[in-house]
């Protein structure tokens, strides 16, 4: 009998089930069940109306709909790229002509996640190692996993990285001859998901100075990932510029954006800028996924962008996720204050939770099984940890997400969550 595995490709027997998966998975088989775990955004706030009118502009007439419905470029619609790359430029106070915002290096994605992948893909042979944030965007470990990439977390402090913890581990990775491999650092820099943190534009700075002290010895660029899937989601504070304001960033900083999260998780549009030197394998690989991202949502994207429809819902949006955060951190301080601490996040999706170091959140956990007995989801913290054999993942935090659930729900959960952990 011929082996099943045998058949795989390396890639294909590495590749791990995705943690979100199991989790997107239990809250949509148990209705009843409150998840603060699965990334899903508010589903009464998706812009239904909103995109009926648009799609009745697109395929009002038939010369548009033909357009629309018809392949487009590689890169994507030459009027989003534009309108993008304005938005950017706005949002950090920048001058339009720098060269960092360059439109013609902009390549709108199939979401950020694929933008994602085929920056990893560029980038990174397996072995090859990237500097994460400790904890971190799961899905991308997911991706490192998959691609045999070595993961290095560095700590984190309440306004981002620890830089102090950069340094060292940049020193190791020097120290121990791997700095060849190295090839980035990734840096969820607004209203992080996992933590909620946004890193100061100041931190970014010194970030990107640290790796170009390094980059004689590892004897190539090592550029900084930035990916600001939720910069748009701000509810309060201000929002610092992205790195691309900094000296250099032309040549070394990657930017992640998405219209998913602020607009609608559903019509899956992202983006992202590169340098020079590598937009072109970014573009060849994007030939092979799918040699351009589907037209008709970008010209909805284009459109709500041109038409101000999508600023109006954005705004909403940002008050809408305020109300829930403020419901949930409310529910927080009401039934878990004796248990737990958490952030306070100014934008996104999600708050951090902590707990006692005795008091375990893993997915084999006491409280992990107790919450889910009182229909209750969160993701285990450790799920957030890259492998990194230089220190252990810790195992008593949580990621709660207030996207998804109403207000209503939110506050059951949390009340349940209190009552899960004083019942261990
Ligand atoms: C930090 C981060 N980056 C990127 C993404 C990808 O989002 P999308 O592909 O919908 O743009 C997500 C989605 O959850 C995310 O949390």
């Amino acid at each position: 009998m011929p082996k099943r595995n045998a058949v795989l490709s390396e890639l294909g027997r590495r590749t791990g089930e995705p943690p979100i998966a199991w989790l997107m998975k239990l809250a949509l088989d148990r209705p009843k069940l409150i998840s603060l775990a699965a990334g899903f955004t508010d589903n009464p706030s998706l812009p239904v109306e909103a995109t009926r009118e648009l799609l009745e502009k697109i395929l009002g007439s038939p010369k548009r709909g033909q357009s629309a419905l018809q392949y487009g470029a590689g890169a994507g619609d030459a009027d989003l790229r534009g309108l993008t790359v304005k938005r950017i430029v706005e949002q950090d106070g920048a001058n339009p002509r720098s060269g960092a915002y360059a439109a013609e290096r902009l390549v709108v994605t199939h979401g950020s996640q694929q933008f994602l992948y085929m920056v990893s893909e560029a980038l990174f042979d397996p072995g090859d190692i990237v500097m994460v944030e400790d904890p971190t965007y799961f899905v991308y470990l997911g991706i490192a996993q998959s691609r045999g990439m070595q993961c290095r977390g560095v700590r984190m402090e309440a306004d981002g990285i620890d830089l102090a913890n950069l340094h060292r581990r940049l020193e190791e990775l020097k120290k121990a001859g791997d700095l060849p491999r190295l090839k980035a650092l990734y840096l969820v820099s607004y209203h992080q998901n996992p933590t909620g943190t946004t890193t100061s534009l100041a931190k970014k700075q010194e970030a990107l100075g640290l790796l170009r002290r390094y980059e004689n010895a590892a004897g190539h660029p090592i550029y900084l990932l930035e990916d600001a899937a939720y910069r748009e989601l701000r509810f309060a504070g201000e929002d610092p510029p992205s790195a691309l304001t900094l000296p250099g960033a032309e040549e070394r900083v990657i930017y992640s954006g998405t219209y998913s999260k602020p607009f609608a998780t559903g019509i899956r549009v992202g983006f992202g800028l590169a340098p020079e030197d590598l937009f072109p394998a970014i573009m060849r690989i994007k030939g092979n996924h799918d040699f351009g991202t589907s037209n008709l949502p970008q010209q909805i994207l284009r459109e709500a962008l041109a038409s101000g429809v999508y600023e109006s819902h954005v705004q909403a949006l940002r008050a809408r996720y305020g109300i829930k955060a403020r419901a949930m951190l409310g529910a927080l301080r009401l039934h878990c204050a004796d248990v737990a601490e958490w952030t306070e996040p100014r934008g996104g999706l999600n708050v951090w939770a902590k707990f006692p170091r005795r008091v375990a959140t893993g997915l084999k956990s006491k409280l992990f099984a107790g919450t889910l007995e009182r229909d209750v989801l969160y993701v285990p913290g450790q799920l957030c940890y890259a492998d990194d054999s230089s220190r252990r993942k810790p195992n008593c935090e949580m990621r709660l997400s207030f996207g998804a659930a109403s207000e209503s729900r939110i506050r059951e959960g949390i009340q349940r969550l209190g009552e899960a952990a004083r019942a261990i």
